[in-house]
């Protein structure tokens, strides 16, 4: 039996607003602090809190402004990226610390035997503020390629986290707006044995896929769900506005005897207590 688990907490697509401001009549702020409650109950062995973009719904630093004290009160580390409804200047006026030098929100941390390479998928000088779908520069694909070879000289395999997916999904409106330049992406870690995972958001829906490498083999890809609304469940042809007001959920990652686990976990469903029939 394991004794120990190396864990992770993502949370993805908070969308917080200003105060005042709801969307499809949902409160993202109270939403995003239910479920880490709920987390920080069941979880309080996580050794990391990633936030995986879209921390704000447009944003403006009143909402940011509202994420700072929970995130200061919180016990566990937390590691922030970007989202395609962030905005680079409120967010590091908000969060300075979560930007590195060259002014992207790119990290790496160690989970037990994983490296977790966190990129920052948001359009910036490239292109035009807030346009929805996402870009890896030269210089953070750069930053990728020199953390692949860290994590190889140190032994540590991969788990790559990128708030834009770099594979389509079948809500076209969403596959519109994925990562520009998933081709960049995919071939380093096709390339790259020791990477094991990757995981986004931006779907608002809970995915798994496996991008495949045209020279043999696919990734897996594991996409979470916001805390707050969803985007329904129609195939196809579809808005990326449209919305529904489903269970909000936070992802549990593991390590596990050379096993790389992410769990989905919904909460407010009810008070969580287990019964036996
Ligand atoms: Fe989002």
């Amino acid at each position: 039996m394991e004794d120990h688990f190396d864990k992770a907490l993502i949370f993805t697509d908070l969308h917080i607003t200003p105060p005042g401001e709801t969307i499809i009549g949902l409160d993202p702020l109270a939403r995003f602090a239910e479920g880490l409650a709920h987390a920080l109950a069941r979880h309080p062995d996580a050794q990391h809190i990633i936030l995986l973009g879209d921390l704000a719904h447009s944003g403006d630093p009143a909402a940011y402004a509202r994420l700072v004290p929970l995130l200061a009160d919180c016990p566990i580390p937390v590691t922030v990226t970007m989202g395609n409804h962030d905005l680079r200047a409120p967010l590091r006026a908000a969060l300075p610390g979560s930007f590195n030098a060259e002014g992207f929100a790119q990290h790496a941390r160690d989970l037990g035997p994983l490296r977790l390479l966190v990129l920052d998928t948001h359009d910036y000088e490239d292109r035009a503020p807030l346009e929805q779908d996402g870009w890896l520069c030269e210089a953070r694909l750069a930053w990728l390629d020199a953390e692949l070879t860290r994590a190889a000289e140190d032994g540590k395999d991969v788990v790559v986290f990128a708030h834009h997916p770099p594979c389509p999904v079948g809500f076209w409106a969403m596959d519109a707006i994925g990562l520009a330049n998933s081709e960049a992406l995919l071939s380093r870690l096709h390339a790259a044995p020791h990477v094991r995972h990757l995981v986004c958001g931006h779907i608002h829906r809970t995915i798994h896929a496996s991008a495949a490498n045209p020279a043999g083999g696919a990734l897996p890809v594991t996409i979470l769900k916001s805390p707050c609304h969803q985007i329904p469940m129609i195939l196809g042809q579809s808005t990326f506005a449209d919305s529904v007001d489903e269970p909000g959920a936070y992802g549990i990652l593991l390590a596990l005897r050379n096993t790389v686990v992410v769990h989905s976990e919904d909460f407010a469903l009810s008070d969580g207590s287990v019964q036996t029939y």
